[in-house]
């Protein structure tokens, strides 16, 4: 039995029709959580003797799924989504181009078909508690259950040890709710643990444990704002010289992951403290520590032995057409991949900074219900849904009110992107129903998850796009 009970029959039943096929082609989204659910499946397609090739996709829309099909090819497997098209899919699968096989957490459309492994199906969350990554998990997991493998045999034939890719998948998605997986995503946790692939400590909840340089780390941090050390070399640096920790080795800074666990103690004790007593409130200054998942088998100092890490880096390749290098990373190729995966990443993080500056000076405009901007050219339509997240952190933004962004993407579409929280969910958002209904009014298509969803709509309709998102918020949320 796999580790979500609920989703083994569906797991089972998918793993079987790809064991019983010649050929596959394996179709995944181009984001940490496509990449990290692609390289498990292909990992898991591979152990199992099954000859695939994998292709990325921004996005599929029926043009793309036009172009799978052409391809002729007798099962494709969709990883990261599909759910959310499964009106275009089960049109080709009915005309006999394919036979379709989905392992998927988005929000499903109306049709139905026959192996479709997705978390929304069995009541459970498919924004907090399974991933794509996770949804290809279970599937590889159920691939190894029918080559006979069994809790007796090795991590590598249980495909356990593709856990660790899982949480990379479920944190990229930013899945941890207040810090920690939950949910389905905790069983994953817990197996990636038993197969010695995955550590689960507490730890300082801060961006760069295992790269940055100490001030950085505390400077950069943009998950809290601490008064005096974000932002600001001289207070980073000046708060750390206040403590008794040796600060360099061999003349440079050291790093979070090199120092001892008592001298971890003593830093993030003392920055809770320097937090609290500038204001921080309490909730906000304890968020500082959280749960932190370490993938044990890659080597200290490096992105890929931190979840949140590794998935930026992988979102700093896909998001920029290099797929295929994020998922040589994935896949265990060290080499020039991790250079260039690395460029990538300068590349993102500029990119992204970039983006939230001019989401500060451009602001946002109110409607009754939504705030949103239009990136204006100056953000890539791959990253925009990124940066309207991190707009709600923003000042002169509302934390607690849905956010809305546009992207060109060519002269005839426009790219949306919305994002919520928590807070809002509860009160009845649901953000993929509104990107569904809303641009399908205009002409155009969306989908997602109730806190984060996405869409196209044709160039010229945002207008009348933007009032009907703010209608439909409004009803969602009682007026
Ligand atoms: O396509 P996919 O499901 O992989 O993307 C999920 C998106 O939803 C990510 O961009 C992620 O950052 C966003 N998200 C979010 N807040 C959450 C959960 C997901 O912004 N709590
Ligand atoms: O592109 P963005 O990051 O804003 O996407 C947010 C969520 O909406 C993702 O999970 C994405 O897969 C989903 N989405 C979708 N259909 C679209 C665009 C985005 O399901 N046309
Ligand atoms: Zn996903």
């Amino acid at each position: 039995m796999g580790p979500v009970p609920k989703l083994d029959e569906r797991a089972r039943a998918c793993a079987r029709r790809l064991s019983e096929s010649e050929e596959v082609l394996l179709a995944a989204h181009i984001d940490a959580d496509g990449l990290t659910s692609g390289a498990i499946a292909s990992t898991a397609l591979a152990r199992a003797g099954i000859a695939h090739e994998v292709v990325f996709k921004k996005q599929l829309d029926e043009g793309e799924i036009e172009s799978i099909g052409a391809r002729r090819q007798e099962t494709v497997l969709f990883t990261d989504f599909g759910s959310g098209q499964l009106d275009a899919i089960s049109e080709h699968a009915r005309a006999g181009d394919f036979v379709p096989v989905i392992a998927d957490h988005h929000q499903p459309a109306d049709a139905t078909t026959k192996y479709h492994l997705n978390p929304l199906l069995a009541g459970i969350d498919g924004a907090s508690e399974l991933s794509g990554a996770g949804a290809s998990y279970l599937l590889a997991r159920a691939l190894a259950e029918i080559a006979g493998a069994d809790d007796s045999t090795e991590p590598s034939e249980t495909n356990c040890d593709l856990a660790a890719l899982a949480v990379v998948g479920a944190v990229g998605d930013m899945q941890a709710v207040d810090g920690e997986l939950v949910g389905s995503n905790r069983a994953i946790v817990t197996e990636g643990v038993e197969a010695g692939v995955l550590e689960e400590g507490t730890d300082l909840a801060l961006y760069g444990k295992q790269t940055r340089p100490l001030p950085k780390l505390l400077e950069y941090a943009s998950e809290v704002r601490i008064p005096g050390i974000s932002n600001d070399e001289q207070g980073a640096v000046a708060f750390l010289e206040s403590l008794d920790v040796e600060l360099k080795a061999e003349g440079s800074w050291r790093r979070w992951a090199a120092l001892s666990a008592e001298e971890k103690r003593t830093v993030a004790s003392a920055l809770l403290q320097h937090a609290l007593e500038r204001g921080v409130p309490a909730a906000k200054a304890e968020s500082l520590i959280g749960t932190t998942y370490t993938l044990t088998g890659e080597p200290r100092g490096t992105e890929l032995r931190d979840a949140s890490e590794f998935s930026t880096l992988l979102n700093a390749t896909a998001r920029y057409e290099r797929a295929d290098v994020g998922l040589a990373v994935c896949l265990g190729n060290r080499r020039e991949e991790l250079d260039r995966a690395r460029r990538l990443l300068e590349n993102h993080r500029r990119n992204l900074s970039a983006g939230i500056e001019h989401v500060k000076s451009t602001g946002v405009e109110q409607e009754s219900n939504i705030q949103w901007f239009d990136a204006d050219g100056e953000i890539r339509e791959t990253i925009v849904g990124i940066v309207a997240g991190m707009a709600l952190g923003v000042d002169g933004v509302d934390p607690d009110r849905p956010i809305v962004a546009f992207a060109e993407k060519d002269d005839e579409e426009t790219k949306i992107s919305a994002r919520g929280t928590a807070g809002l969910v509860a009160r009845g958002l649901d953000l993929a129903a509104v990107m569904t209904d809303a641009s399908g009014a205009v002409d155009g298509d969306g989908g997602g998850h109730d806190i984060a969803a996405g869409g196209t709509i044709p160039a010229g309709s945002e207008e009348a796009f933007l009032e009907r998102v703010d209608a439909l918020v409004g009803e969602q949320l009682g007026g």
